[in-house]
């Protein structure tokens, strides 16, 4: 695990940028996965600065997202499809059919994450996973358990999860309480893992999981077991480790 100390948010979107640049500029097939959330705003802000410089071109990417949640469709401004047209999609060359997420409107849940499985495994698998991190170390909505769950699963979002998010919705009742999530397998088979933790409220989150024990209780430790990781965090996201 490779731990790169940003400066700031701005430098950690930006290294975190220049490595999903470098995977789509070496490999323009890339399969790319792909997070919501406050985290990744400034690295997708980038991205879409490199591509209309014309130093990218993501004509040949797919992507595949870690979650969405159930219940809202893909016109819903809270969801997850919306998040990320809004905040990239609509602003880069991907084409619509290369761009995969969860639908978190499907009647059968359990077909739903059959079929997002089935669909990575198709594609190959992930080339560049990018992460971030729930304060209770989630990723992905891999919330902590006893036991990690391998496959795409539905699952019921802890309350720290719901108070994280509810900073996105107008009042608490409206979080959804259930996701569809990436499982810890496709995560895991990413060749490349790019973690990025920014604030103080991430600092338990980073240390337990780059330093502590690998248990299903802290979901991201299961990092730790994989070869190609790099977290890039600010300094406060930083400040409990050594
Ligand atoms: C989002 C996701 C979540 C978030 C995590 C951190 O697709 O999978 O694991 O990455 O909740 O969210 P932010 O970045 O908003 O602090």
């Amino acid at each position: 695990m490779k731990i790169i100390c940003a400066k700031d948010y701005s430098d950690l979107s930006r290294k975190a940028a220049n490595i999903i640049s470098a995977q789509v500029i070496l490999k323009p097939e890339s399969v790319l996965g792909l997070a919501t959330g406050s985290s990744p705003l400034g690295v997708y802000r980038q991205l879409i600065l490199w591509y209309e410089k014309g130093d990218l071109d993501f004509a040949e990417a797919t992507s595949v997202n870690l979650d969405e949640y159930r219940g809202l469709s893909a016109n819903n401004t809270q969801s997850y499809h919306y998040f990320m047209h809004k905040n990239f999609f609509d602003y880069i060359n991907i084409a619509p059919d290369h761009i995969h997420i969860p639908d978190g409107m499907a009647a059968d849940p359990d077909a739903e994450c059959r079929r997002y499985d089935r669909l990575i495994a198709d594609l190959g698998g992930i080339d560049l996973q990018l992460l971030g991190i729930g304060r209770n170390a989630h990723i992905g909505f891999n919330e902590p358990d006893d036991h990690f769950s391998k496959y795409t699963h539905q699952v019921d979002l802890t309350e720290s999860t719901i108070a994280a998010n509810t900073r996105f919705f107008e009042r608490e009742e409206d979080v959804p309480r259930q996701a569809i999530s990436m499982g810890m397998q496709a995560i895991t088979q990413a060749r490349k893992i790019l973690l990025i933790a920014s604030g103080a409220d991430k600092a338990d989150a980073i240390y337990a999981s780059c330093f502590g024990p690998v248990t299903p209780g802290i979901p991201a430790s299961i990092l730790q077991l994989h070869q190609d990781v790099t977290v890039i965090a600010d300094k406060d996201a930083l400040s409990k480790c050594p």
